[in-house]
Protein backbone atom coordinates (compact mmCIF):
# COMPACT_ATOMS: atom_id res chain seq x y z
CA UNK A 1 0.00 0.00 0.00
CA UNK A 2 1.73 3.17 -0.93
CA UNK A 3 1.67 6.09 1.84
CA UNK A 4 -0.80 9.08 1.82
CA UNK A 5 2.05 11.72 1.30
CA UNK A 6 3.68 9.68 -2.01
CA UNK A 7 -0.29 9.40 -3.38
CA UNK A 8 -0.83 12.53 -3.27
CA UNK A 9 2.66 13.36 -5.18
CA UNK A 10 1.85 11.16 -7.73
CA UNK A 11 -1.71 12.56 -7.91
CA UNK A 12 -0.49 15.86 -8.37
CA UNK A 13 1.96 14.62 -11.49
CA UNK A 14 -1.42 13.43 -12.97
CA UNK A 15 -2.67 16.33 -13.12
CA UNK A 16 0.69 17.96 -14.74
CA UNK A 17 0.46 15.43 -17.28
CA UNK A 18 -3.16 16.38 -18.02
CA UNK A 19 -1.55 19.35 -18.14
CA UNK A 20 1.23 18.58 -20.97
CA UNK A 21 -1.36 17.47 -23.16
CA UNK A 22 -3.37 19.93 -22.72
CA UNK A 23 -0.92 22.42 -23.64
CA UNK A 24 0.39 20.40 -26.25
CA UNK A 25 -2.93 20.33 -27.46
CA UNK A 26 -3.83 23.77 -28.01
CA UNK A 27 0.08 24.51 -29.24
CA UNK A 28 -0.79 22.05 -31.85
CA UNK A 29 -4.41 23.79 -32.76
CA UNK A 30 -2.47 26.95 -32.75
CA UNK A 31 -0.64 25.47 -35.59
CA UNK A 32 -3.34 24.13 -37.55
CA UNK A 33 -4.66 27.96 -37.22
CA UNK A 34 -1.45 29.66 -38.93
CA UNK A 35 -1.23 26.76 -41.63
CA UNK A 36 1.66 24.30 -40.32
CA UNK A 37 0.10 21.19 -40.22
CA UNK A 38 3.07 19.31 -39.95
CA UNK A 39 4.10 21.34 -36.40
CA UNK A 40 0.64 20.36 -34.95
CA UNK A 41 1.08 16.90 -35.90
CA UNK A 42 4.12 17.36 -33.98
CA UNK A 43 2.23 18.30 -31.27
CA UNK A 44 -1.03 16.61 -31.28
CA UNK A 45 1.68 13.48 -31.33
CA UNK A 46 3.08 15.18 -28.16
CA UNK A 47 0.02 15.12 -26.73
CA UNK A 48 -0.65 11.39 -26.97
CA UNK A 49 2.78 10.78 -25.31
CA UNK A 50 1.20 13.07 -22.34
CA UNK A 51 -1.91 10.88 -22.12
CA UNK A 52 0.29 7.77 -22.09
CA UNK A 53 2.45 9.18 -18.93
CA UNK A 54 -1.10 9.70 -17.18
CA UNK A 55 -1.95 5.99 -17.84
CA UNK A 56 1.49 5.22 -16.33
CA UNK A 57 0.85 7.01 -13.24
CA UNK A 58 -2.60 6.51 -13.04
CA UNK A 59 -1.69 1.97 -13.66
CA UNK A 60 1.54 2.78 -11.05
CA UNK A 61 -0.83 4.33 -8.21
CA UNK A 62 -3.87 1.37 -8.72
CA UNK A 63 -1.48 -1.50 -8.53
CA UNK A 64 0.08 -0.06 -5.15
CA UNK A 65 -3.37 -0.08 -3.65
CA UNK A 66 -3.56 3.63 -4.01
CA UNK A 67 -6.54 5.78 -5.03
CA UNK A 68 -6.16 7.97 -8.15
CA UNK A 69 -8.09 11.64 -7.85
CA UNK A 70 -8.26 14.25 -10.93
CA UNK A 71 -8.14 17.30 -10.06
CA UNK A 72 -9.31 20.52 -12.13
CA UNK A 73 -7.18 20.89 -15.17
CA UNK A 74 -5.72 24.72 -15.79
CA UNK A 75 -6.30 26.52 -18.69
CA UNK A 76 -3.27 26.58 -21.48
CA UNK A 77 -2.33 29.31 -23.52
CA UNK A 78 -4.06 29.79 -26.77
CA UNK A 79 -1.50 32.06 -28.99
CA UNK A 80 2.32 32.08 -29.65
CA UNK A 81 4.16 34.33 -31.39
CA UNK A 82 5.70 32.12 -33.54
CA UNK A 83 6.59 28.32 -34.69
CA UNK A 84 10.01 29.01 -32.81
CA UNK A 85 8.33 30.61 -29.68
CA UNK A 86 5.84 27.95 -29.23
CA UNK A 87 8.54 25.30 -29.11
CA UNK A 88 10.56 27.16 -27.04
CA UNK A 89 7.86 27.25 -24.73
CA UNK A 90 7.37 23.53 -24.89
CA UNK A 91 11.26 23.05 -24.43
CA UNK A 92 10.86 24.96 -21.23
CA UNK A 93 7.98 23.22 -19.82
CA UNK A 94 9.97 19.86 -20.39
CA UNK A 95 11.98 20.84 -18.05
CA UNK A 96 9.65 22.06 -15.20
CA UNK A 97 8.41 18.31 -15.60
CA UNK A 98 12.19 17.25 -15.43
CA UNK A 99 12.43 18.91 -12.42
CA UNK A 100 8.89 17.81 -11.08
CA UNK A 101 10.36 14.08 -11.86
CA UNK A 102 13.32 14.67 -10.15
CA UNK A 103 12.04 16.31 -6.97
CA UNK A 104 9.50 13.06 -7.04
CA UNK A 105 12.64 10.69 -7.17
CA UNK A 106 14.17 13.07 -4.43
CA UNK A 107 10.35 12.52 -2.22
CA UNK A 108 10.47 8.70 -2.78
CA UNK A 109 14.59 8.11 -1.74
CA UNK A 110 13.58 10.03 1.37
CA UNK A 111 10.62 8.54 2.25
CA UNK A 112 12.26 5.18 1.96
CA UNK A 113 9.55 4.26 -0.99
CA UNK A 114 11.66 1.88 -3.21
CA UNK A 115 9.11 0.69 -5.43
CA UNK A 116 8.25 4.38 -6.41
CA UNK A 117 11.70 5.29 -6.99
CA UNK A 118 12.27 2.33 -9.18
CA UNK A 119 8.88 2.92 -11.06
CA UNK A 120 10.14 6.72 -11.38
CA UNK A 121 13.04 5.83 -13.37
CA UNK A 122 11.51 5.36 -16.13
CA UNK A 123 10.17 9.39 -16.29
CA UNK A 124 13.78 10.01 -15.71
CA UNK A 125 14.99 8.82 -18.81
CA UNK A 126 12.11 9.55 -20.65
CA UNK A 127 12.50 13.39 -19.84
CA UNK A 128 15.98 13.20 -20.80
CA UNK A 129 14.79 12.08 -24.68
CA UNK A 130 10.85 14.21 -24.06
CA UNK A 131 13.49 17.55 -23.46
CA UNK A 132 16.00 16.04 -26.55
CA UNK A 133 13.35 16.09 -29.42
CA UNK A 134 12.06 19.56 -28.24
CA UNK A 135 15.26 20.53 -27.80
CA UNK A 136 16.28 19.12 -31.81
CA UNK A 137 13.17 21.26 -33.29
CA UNK A 138 14.20 24.52 -31.12
CA UNK A 139 17.60 24.37 -32.98
CA UNK A 140 16.10 23.41 -36.52
CA UNK A 141 13.74 26.71 -36.18
CA UNK A 142 16.58 28.68 -34.80
CA UNK A 143 18.71 27.92 -38.20
CA UNK A 144 15.94 28.47 -40.60
CA UNK A 145 15.19 32.16 -38.48
CA UNK A 146 13.10 33.93 -40.48
CA UNK A 147 13.12 31.69 -43.74
CA UNK A 148 9.53 30.85 -44.91
CA UNK A 149 11.16 27.79 -47.01
CA UNK A 150 13.16 26.79 -44.08
CA UNK A 151 10.18 26.74 -41.84
CA UNK A 152 8.12 24.93 -44.23
CA UNK A 153 10.75 22.18 -44.90
CA UNK A 154 10.86 21.96 -41.37
CA UNK A 155 7.00 21.96 -41.09
CA UNK A 156 7.39 19.30 -43.89
CA UNK A 157 9.63 16.85 -41.26
CA UNK A 158 7.21 17.14 -38.28
CA UNK A 159 4.40 15.86 -40.08
CA UNK A 160 6.51 12.59 -40.72
CA UNK A 161 6.04 12.26 -36.70
CA UNK A 162 4.16 9.09 -35.89
CA UNK A 163 2.81 8.02 -32.15
CA UNK A 164 3.84 5.16 -31.21
CA UNK A 165 2.97 3.88 -27.70
CA UNK A 166 5.23 2.87 -25.23
CA UNK A 167 5.11 -1.04 -24.02
CA UNK A 168 2.94 -1.12 -20.92
CA UNK A 169 4.96 -0.95 -17.62
CA UNK A 170 6.35 -3.96 -16.43
CA UNK A 171 6.83 -5.49 -19.47
CA UNK A 172 9.91 -7.22 -20.52
CA UNK A 173 11.16 -4.56 -22.79
CA UNK A 174 11.57 -2.36 -19.28
CA UNK A 175 9.00 0.42 -20.00
FE1 LIG B 1 5.12 13.72 -19.57
FE2 LIG B 1 6.51 15.49 -21.59
O1 LIG B 1 6.54 14.73 -19.94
Amino acid sequence: MINPKMQQALNLQINRELYSAYLYLAMAAYFESVGLGGCANWMAVQAQEELTHVQRFYRYLVERGGRVSLDAVAKPPAEWASALNAFEEALKHEGKVTGYINQLVSFALAEEDHATNNFLQWFVAEQVEEEASAEGVVQRLRLVGESPGGLLMVDRELAGRVFTPPPAAGDAAGA
